[in-house]
């Protein structure tokens, strides 16, 4: 059954590429491109990230909130990828669906059918009632073309070794809708789980990685050390970890860093001036008028 689930989406994906390009949507389209170890950008290079979508005034990571955010201008979407009990890549932040949706219990215990039954909005407010829990497959065929697009993957959804070997992994299904979708340049894929980026990297090297910082993991190792040995692109930490040590190799060393959740003006210019090539923040209006005040050469 997942198998048809999935070819079924593979069928959608098709016709839907070749509507886009028809329209010629992709090619007149300019964003932001991410490259090995590099970004490339129409401006100053700081990315402002939309957490979740625009996660203080919407239900996070519905379309609702991701819309939002491409409104206010916001240049990546972050999302939190997870997998279905039939192995469908779902959007959704908690372990469990209790308190984001009507729903409760584990997400990987329902199927993608049941799991779109649910209504992901109202929790959120009552004008949201009939907010979907969004695929994967969905909210990238949307972004394509509009919006660059970080793809966390929750540790739940990474398995040991034998399963990643012998599964329909989320690893392999991010690789593969990434490829198939022609987004490369514009997706960034972070996990908490060094093991996801790790083979993210061995699938496919072209394809940007962040590590997501987990001090269990991390054996007392720098983010030099720790970018170096996983082999990612970039560094991501929180705001709360960020410490002078940290911001001083990783700015010898070249090193680009994404720091999350930052919601206050003041502490997004802190941010900035030390050196981060983008912030997480719920309020992705307020982190735009932010930084087009610190780049002003952005808005001319
Ligand atoms: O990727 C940045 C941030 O989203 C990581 O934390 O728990 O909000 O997914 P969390
Ligand atoms: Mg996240």
């Amino acid at each position: 059954m997942k198998y048809r689930v999935l070819a079924l989406q593979l069928v959608m994906l098709g016709i839907n590429t070749f509507v886009l390009y028809a329209q010629g949507s992709i090619m007149n389209y300019e964003h932001k491109s991410l490259t090995k170890n590099t970004m490339d950008t129409n401006d100053n290079g700081f990315i402002v990230i939309a957490h979740r979508g625009a996660r203080a005034y919407y239900p996070e990571n519905t379309m609702a909130a991701f819309r939002a955010a491409i409104d206010f201008d916001a240049e990546m979407l972050e999302l939190d990828v997870q997998l279905s009990k039939d192995n469908i890549p779902v959007i959704f932040h908690d372990t469990k669906l209790d308190k984001k949706t009507n729903g409760s219990g584990f997400v990987s215990d329902y199927t993608l059918e049941q799991l779109q039954e649910l209504d992901a909005g109202s929790w959120f407010d009552e004008k949201f009632k009939g907010e979907k829990i969004p695929t994967l497959v969905e909210l990238l065929e949307y972004a394509r073309g509009r919006i660059s697009v970080n793809i966390e993957i929750k540790t739940e959804a990474v398995k040991d070794v034998a399963l990643y070997n012998s599964e329909n992994s989320v690893e392999k299904q991010v690789v593969a809708l990434i490829k198939a979708l022609g987004m490369k340049s514009s997706v960034m894929v972070s996990s908490f789980d060094y093991r996801a980026v790790k083979r993210i990297k061995e699938l496919d090297p072209e394809i940007y990685t962040a590590l997501l910082y987990e001090k269990e993991q991390s054996n007392g190792l720098n983010p030099k050390e720790l970018v170096d040995l996983y082999h990612v692109d970039a560094f991501n930490c929180s705001g709360r970890e960020l410490n002078r040590k940290w911001l001083d190799i990783l700015n010898h060393n070249e090193i680009p860093f994404f720091v999350y959740t930052i919601n206050e003006a003041t502490q997004m210019k802190k941010v900035i001036e030390a050196g981060a090539k983008g912030i997480f923040s719920d309020k992705p209006d307020l982190l735009k008028q932010v930084s087009d005040e610190m780049f002003p050469s952005k808005t001319e």
